[in-house]
C-alpha cells in the first residue's frame, strides 16, 4: 500500500548506515510501489558534495548492497532523482538554513533520521528547532546507542524531548523490524495452542542466543567503549526477552504493546554485586579461526593489550511475576563465535511419568525453537515412535517450518519495515522512552557489579561458543545450551 509523500532527511547521509541499510531500504520500498510523488530524500553530513555526487554515492550503495537481479534500472534512475544533498555542521549549525531551503514549503510528512553519533542528537534537534523545521507532521528517528547508562540515556531523551513530543520520536531497535521477530507475536497471539502452556507450569526454561561470527568490523572506537552488554544485551536481547515473556497486549496498538514490554522489564530481578559472578559471564575473544581462516584476538585487533571490554556475555535472568516465577531465561551473545545464529528456544517441562520401558530410550523434553536468522523458521520438537517393526523405540524429531521453503517472497530487510512505519507514524515496533530507561536500570547494576568486583573477563578462542564459564552457567542448573 503506498504511503503519503514524505521528505526523508538523513543526518549522517554519507555514513555507513545510510550506505548499507537506509538507501537500499528506501530504494526497495520505492520499487515495491510504496512511494508517491513528490517524495524527496535529502542527505546531510559534513562532507562537501553536490547533488550529483550524492546521487552517485547512492547508486553505488544500492548496487553494492542490493542483489543485481533485484534492481530495475528505471526504478534506480527514478530513485536517484529524488535525492539531493546539503552540507551541514551539526555543532555550529552551519548549513541548516540551506537545509530549510532544500525542504522549501513542502507540507509532506517529514522524517529526520539521526544516523550519527548520539553526542550530536541534542545539537541537531536544537538547530532544527531554531530553523523552525519541526512541523506537527515531523518525526525524528534515533539509532542506538541511546546512552551508555541510565543517566546518559535520560539526558539524551531530555534533549530530544525539548524539541519533539514522544509521539514524534522513533527509537529504532532493528531487531524489532526482523520478520521472524514479528512472527514471534503471530506465533504467540494468533494461535490458541501455545498460550495456555506459556508459563511456569509448563515451561522449564528459555534460551536466547544471538551469536555472530564477525569481530570488530572497523568499529574500534564505538565498540571498545560499549562492549556486548551495552551493544546487544541492553537492546536487542532484552527486546526479544520481552516479546517472549510479555502478557498478551489488548491490541497491536503501539502503547498497548509497549506497556506490556515495560512490565516485563520492570519485573526483571536485579542482579546485585554478590550474585553477578554466579549468574553472568563476561568474555573476550582471543586469536583463533573463522570460516575464512585464522583471525586475531580482540585486544590485538584493537591494538590495546590492556582492554577489558567484553565481546561475549552470558547471563541468567529471572522475571519476578506470576507467569514466570522460577523459569530462568538464559541469554548469550558474542562476536567471533562458532556460527552466526540467532534463536529462541522454549524448553517445556518433562512429562510427569513415563509408561515406556527403558529400552524405548530417553524421552527428551519438547522444545520450540524459533530461528531468527539465518534459515528463518520454527521447529517444534516432539517425541515419536521410530518407524519399523523393532518394537517401541522413541525418537526426538522436529515439525519443521522453514520460511525459505514455505514462502517464495523476498525476506525484506528490517529497515524497510521500520522506515515505512516511521512514515505511517506507527510506533509499535519502536522503543518508548520508559522502556529504554527501564532496560538501562536493569543493565547498570550488572556493569557496576563487574566494575566493583573486577569480575574477570574470560578469554575464549575465536570460532568457539565462548568461555567455558558460559557452559558451566547453564550446566550448574542441570541444563545445556541448545546446539544450533
Ligand atoms: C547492532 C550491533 O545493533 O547489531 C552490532 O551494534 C551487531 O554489534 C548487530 O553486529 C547485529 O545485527 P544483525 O541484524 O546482523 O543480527
Amino acid at each position: 500500500i503506498p504511503v503519503d509523500p514524505f521528505d526523508f532527511i538523513i543526518f549522517g547521509g554519507t555514513g555507513d548506515l545510510a550506505e548499507r541499510k537506509l538507501l537500499p531500504a528506501l530504494f526497495q520500498r520505492q520499487q515495491a510501489g510504496q512511494f508517491c510523488d513528490p517524495t524527496c530524500i535529502i542527505g546531510a553530513s559534513r562532507a562537501k558534495m553536490t547533488d550529483g555526487d550524492y546521487r552517485s554515492f547512492a547508486r553505488k550503495a544500492i548496487s553494492d548492497h542490493v542483489k543485481a537481479e533485484e534492481i530495475d534500472a528505471k526504478q534506480l534512475d527514478r530513485f536517484v532523482e529524488r535525492l539531493s544533498y546539503v552540507a551541514v555542521d551539526a555543532i555550529s549549525g552551519d548549513g541548516f538554513a540551506n537545509l530549510k531551503k532544500a525542504i522549501g514549503d513542502s507540507q509532506s510528512i517529514r522524517a529526520f533520521y539521526l544516523a550519527v553519533a548520539p553526542a550530536l542528537f541534542g545539537d541537531i534537534s536544537a538547530h532544527l528547532k531554531e530553523q523552525k523545521l519541526v512541523t506537527p507532521n515531523s518525526r525524528i528517528v534515533m539509532e542506538k546507542p541511546i546512552g551508555r547508562d541510565l543517566v546518559s540515556a535520560r539526558a539524551l531523551n531530555d534533549q530530544i524531548g525539548k524539541v519533539f513530543s514522544e509521539q514524534q520520536i522513533f527509537r529504532i531497535d532493528h531487531y524489532l523490524g526482523k520478520e521472524t521477530v514479528q512472527n514471534l507475536m503471530a506465533l504467540r497471539f494468533a494461535n490458541a495452542l501455545y498460550e495456555p502452556l506459556w508459563n511456569s507450569a509448563h515451561i522449564d526454561h528459555v534460551q536466547i542466543t544471538v551469536a555472530e561470527t564477525v569481530g570488530l568490523e572497523d568499529r574500534l572506537t564505538y565498540y571498545d567503549k560499549a562492549g556486548a552488554l551495552r551493544d546487544m544485551m541492553q537492546n536487542h536481547m532484552l527486546q526479544l526477552l520481552c516479546l517472549v515473556a510479555m502478557e498478551a497486549p489488548a491490541s497491536m496498538e503501539a502503547d498497548a504493546v509497549r506497556d506490556e514490554k515495560l512490565k516485563v522489564l520492570r519485573s526483571l530481578r536485579r542482579i546485585n554485586g554478590n550474585e553477578a559472578p554466579k549468574v553472568t559471564v563476561r568474555g573476550q575473544y582471543r586469536a583463533g579461526a573463522s570460516a575464512n581462516g585464522p583471525v586475531k584476538g580482540y585486544a590485538e585487533e584493537l591494538g590495546d593489550s590492556g582492554t577489558t571490554t567484553e565481546t561475549f556475555v552470558a547471563l541468567k535472568a529471572e522475571i519476578g511475576n506470576w507467569r514466570w516465577a522460577g523459569v530462568p531465561f538464559y541469554l548469550r551473545t558474542g562476536k567471533r563465535l562458532a556460527t552466526r545464529v540467532s534463536e529462541i528456544v522454549i524448553e517445556f517441562k518433562p512429562i510427569p511419568h513415563s509408561i515406556f520401558e527403558e529400552s524405548a530410550g530417553n524421552i527428551s523434553a519438547n522444545q520450540l525453537v524459533i530461528r531468527l536468522q539465518p534459515d528463518e523458521g520454527v521447529k517444534q520438537w516432539l517425541m515419536i515412535k521410530d518407524p519399523g517393526p523393532g518394537g517401541m523405540r522413541l525418537r526426538h524429531v522436529p515439525l519443521d517450518m522453514s520460511f525459505a521453503e514455505s514462502f517464495r517472497e523476498r525476506n525484506p530487510d528490517a529497515y524497510e519495515r521500520l522506515i515505512m512505519d516511521v512514515i505511517r507514524g506507527n510506533q509499535t515496533l519502536f522503543m518508548r522512552r520508559d522502556e529504554v530507561e527501564a532496560a538501562w536500570a536493569w543493565i547498570d547494576p550488572i556493569h557496576n557489579a563487574w566494575d566493583d568486583s573486577r569480575q574477570e573477563v574470560q578469554g575464549y578462542t575465536s570460532g568457539t561458543w565462548g568461555p567455558s564459564a558460559s557452559i558451566a552457567l547453564i550446566e550448574r542448573d542441570g541444563r545445556t545450551w541448545h546446539e544450533s
